[in-house]
């Protein structure tokens, strides 16, 4: 099996190099596909020899130029991640660049008809009717990478899709679940960076910390599993060992259990049967003790109360939602806003925009250029 990676120097593109490099036989790569990073993607073409790099910032191609191993092309920009994602001899693309900037490669595989290993849940937290409907038309195959939309889709393999009443997604509550909300004003991007039991990028551990990855999760579950938003909810489970349940009209709960690891979902992303070895730590559940669990308390996590409405909502208040959180989440990366104002700014932002559906990518962009720019507003005056 051929590959092309989006996001290939991020958390989750060097997790799924690790499992590549443990099934060489198995599979190659044609691309990996980073944005700034030169330094990781040197090492990481000389460790996967793929046949093409590309860099979608044109200034991190000049630092790589005359470093890749011989024979490796090398290339810029996000029309030739495009290129990559749809190259005819590519059976899989990964797709786990960050935010909504990964959209155009992602879809794009899916419109090549690909097998997409999906992580970047912005692509359908914002775009999910679009991104399902070309999936569809295209006979593209959509896997999770998630874990726990990985966990779900294992649950309900074999199962009938009417029969399910409840999917369940776990949460760990980050780093601040037992923090009295009123002391989080002060916090810094490296107390919220720093998660309990996953290491992940900058952005999603900062919405890990402000749950508004597990709110993200839910719009994801949606579009993914084609359920209502009365069939999905979350609960709080610090262990991060369940990594999600599904509940099915006969009282039966199936639930999917692993120690905290992306080369798990990722594995069984990229082939489930027969499932591949990820190396991740055998679970142990003798040693592991007590698996707890606790419902979300939205008060400390107003993410997802809001939520709840975006859920109910046209697709333009999902955009406004995700847009509005990339742009707080960074601001408060580079601490121009204090922790506690990504979700306030979030709010208000879903308090001045209209609820409507949205039919083309074309509108999603415009919709969510709008509503950044908006949010930029907000957080000048903050
Ligand atoms: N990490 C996890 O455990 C985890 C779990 C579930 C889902 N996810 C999802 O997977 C996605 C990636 O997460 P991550 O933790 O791997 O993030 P990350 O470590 O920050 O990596 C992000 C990747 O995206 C690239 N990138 C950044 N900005 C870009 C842009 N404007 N255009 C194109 N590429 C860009 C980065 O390239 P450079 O580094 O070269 O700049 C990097 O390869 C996110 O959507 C996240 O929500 C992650």
């Amino acid at each position: 099996m051929k590959l092309t990676l989006l996001g290939a120097t991020g958390s989750i593109g060097r997790s799924t190099i690790d499992v590549i490099l443990q099934h060489r036989e198995q599979f190659s790569v044609y691309a990996l596909v980073g944005h700034q990073n030169a330094e990781k993607m040197r090492q990481l073409a000389e460790s996967v020899r793929p046949e093409l790099v590309v860099m979608t910032r044109p200034d991190a191609v000049l630092k790589l130029k005359g470093t890749l191993p011989s024979g490796v092309r090398l290339e810029a920009g996000m029309d030739a991640a495009i290129a990559a994602a749809s190259e005819s001899s590519v059976d899989m693309v990964l797709a786990a660049m960050v935010g909504l900037a990964g959209l155009p490669a992602a879809l794009a595989a899916v419109r090549a008809g690909k097998r997409v290993g999906l992580a970047n849940k912005e692509c359908l937290v914002s775009a999910g009717r679009i991104f399902m409907q070309e999936a569809k038309e295209h006979g593209a195959t959509v896997v999770p990478v998630d874990s726990e939309h990985a966990a779900v889709h294992q649950a309900l393999c074999g199962h009938d899709h009417d029969s399910v009443t409840k999917i369940i997604l776990t949460a760990s509550g980050g780093p601040f679940r037992k923090r009295n909300p009123e002391t989080l004003c002060d916090v810094t991007p490296e107390e919220a960076i720093a998660h309990p039991n996953w290491e992940m990028g900058a952005k999603i551990s900062v919405d890990s910390a402000t749950m508004m990855n597990k709110a993200l999760e839910l719009i994801e579950a949606k579009w993914l599993f084609d359920m209502p938003p009365e069939k999905l909810s979350a609960i709080i489970h610090p262990q991060s060992i369940v990594h999600a349940m599904v509940e099915y009209r006969d009282g039966s709960v199936l639930a999917q259990l692993a120690e905290p690891d992306m080369r798990s979902p990722i594995a069984y992303a990229m082939q489930s049967i027969p499932r591949l070895a990820s190396g991740i730590p055998w679970l142990d559940l003798v040693k592991t003790g007590t698996l707890e669990f606790q419902k979300v308390d939205e008060k400390h996590f107003p993410a997802m109360r809001l939520v709840q409405d975006v859920m109910r909502g046209e697709d333009s208040l999902a955009i406004a939602f995700n847009a509005a959180n990339e742009i707080a989440n960074q601001a408060f990366r580079n601490r121009k806003i204090g922790f506690m104002k990504i979700v306030e700014s979030v709010e208000l932002i879903l308090s001045r925009v209209e609820n409507h559906p949205v039919e083309t990518v074309a509108d999603v962009w415009s919709h969510d250029r709008e509503v950044r720019r908006l949010t930029e507003e907000v957080i000048i005056k903050c």
